[in-house]
């Protein structure tokens, strides 16, 4: 890990945008437990909470994220959107779209978007998402944290036996594209999808990278495993399956794993 790996003073400079500002820690537990507090506390949107290490990181169906120190990106962004609901659908698929534009441009690889929100390149997560919204007594959003965990290379030793068959790192070795400049890359190229949300360009660019299309999967359906192939999303980003009785299912949240019992996360 270099000096300057996650320099809260060159990230400010090189994004030079007063709209948006990062706070850098040396290690937190969770960088989304970190920016919600700050959140509570009136911090404004477009504040980016980065940790060098996480010591309690969150994924989502209350899983951990393993984030050693200096081989990954760990970042929390504070969003208040003044969207319709609608819109807020689109926030956490945009961030896959985001995160996973900017993997393709730095390793010439294409990035495929596990449903929700996993990327992956060659077979491997290399990325996890983790969004929470608070919603206010009127039901709007009162802020959304948008949490995102990138290996960037293998830590030392490699990854924790539980997780190795599926984890993976952007690269094998740290690369001249500093951590710094990859952090302002996904930050702002999130940013812009952001700011102009529409529905057709998230939904395309999210469709064409969805792993498992065609794959025969498990799922749960009313508490029940149930067998189908995933025929693609729906507008709203729930997974649609052909279930075994030839019948459409549209599956909002929970996993699926492939064919017959193996957890592809
Ligand atoms: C998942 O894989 O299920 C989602 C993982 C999300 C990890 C990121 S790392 C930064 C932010 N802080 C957390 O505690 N989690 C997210």
């Amino acid at each position: 890990m270099t000096k300057n790996f996650l320099n809260e003073k060159e990230l400010n400079a090189l994004l030079n945008n007063p709209n948006i500002t990062f706070k850098v820690y040396d290690s937190l537990i969770s960088t989304n437990k970190t920016a919600k507090e700050l959140a509570e506390n009136g911090a404004k949107e477009g504040t980016v909470i980065v940790a060098k290490k996480q010591t309690g990181g969150r994924g989502r169906l209350g899983r951990s994220f393993y984030s050693p120190e200096g081989t990954g990106l760990y970042f929390s962004i504070i969003l208040r959107p003044d969207f319709s609901p609608e819109q807020n659908l689109l926030i956490t698929p945009a961030a896959a779209v985001a995160v996973s534009t900017v993997i393709e441009a730095l390793t010439d690889t294409k990035a495929q978007i596990k449903w929700v929100n996993d990327i992956f390149i060659n077979g491997k997560k290399v990325c996890g998402i983790l969004s929470e919204a608070k919603l206010n007594a009127k039901g709007t959003t009162e802020y959304v944290i948008l949490g995102i965990g990138i290996n960037l290379t293998p830590p030392k030793g490699g990854f924790p036996k539980d997780i190795e068959f599926v984890a993976g790192a952007l690269f094998n070795a740290p690369q001249n594209d500093t951590a710094n400049e990859i952090m302002v890359k996904t930050v702002t190229t999130f940013l812009s999808l952001y700011q102009g949300l529409t529905d057709d360009k998230i939904y395309t660019e999210y469709e064409k990278r969805l792993m498992l299309k065609k794959a025969e999967v498990n799922y749960t359906e009313n508490g029940e495993v149930k067998h189908g192939t995933v025929l693609g999303v729906d507008r709203s980003f729930n997974l649609i399956i052909n279930k075994a009785d030839g019948k459409e299912f549209h599956l909002s949240s929970g996993e699926v794993t492939i064919g017959s019992g193996n957890l592809v996360k």
